[in-house]
């Protein structure tokens, strides 16, 4: 396991549980809430331990991915406080699905970037034991997560 490998194992769980989303039956209420239940734990965790940790280490061993990171804080700034509004929100609202919808969106747009444009440059930077190293950080770090989207912290910058 290495770091890179990890944060991309957690963006397949968080793709299936958007696949499961987009074929609930539009009256499902209560499958669509343990859906978006377990996509605020998944997504808070991922930020949690990417900002924690992969993001200030990255920015550190691999400053020419800088601006990447810089732009990755704000797409977190937005998905936890949309996760924080879905939290509280009755899947019965007529502005649930939209607001699932726009989230899924700003998510699979996020991955994609870390994914394809600069984690290659990370993995070419950092190389190989230095990923398994911190992969075992943030094992730890997503077990003591917390489960509050805003407790991410680009809620608050
Ligand atoms: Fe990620
Ligand atoms: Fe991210």
């Amino acid at each position: 396991m290495d770091a890179i490998v990890l944060l991309k194992d957690d963006h397949k769980t968080v793709e299936k549980l958007f696949k499961q989303f987009e074929k609930a039956g539009e009256d499902a209420y209560d499958e669509k809430r343990k859906l978006v239940d377990q996509m605020i734990e998944e997504l808070t965790a991922h930020t949690y331990i990417e900002e924690k940790i992969f993001y200030p280490t990255v920015r550190a061993e691999a400053p020419e991915v800088s601006d990447h990171v810089l732009e990755s804080i704000e797409e977190h700034h937005v998905v936890v406080w949309m996760l924080s509004e879905l939290k509280d929100m009755d899947p019965r609202d007529e502005r649930f699905d939209a607001k699932v919808s726009v989230l899924m969106e700003n998510v699979r747009h996020h991955v994609e970037e870390e994914e394809n444009e600069w984690f290659p440059e990370v993995r070419k930077a950092m190389g190989r034991n230095r990923l398994q190293e911190l992969s075992d950080r943030m094992a730890e770090a997503k077990e003591k997560a917390p489960s509050q989207p805003l407790a991410v912290p680009s809620a608050r910058q």
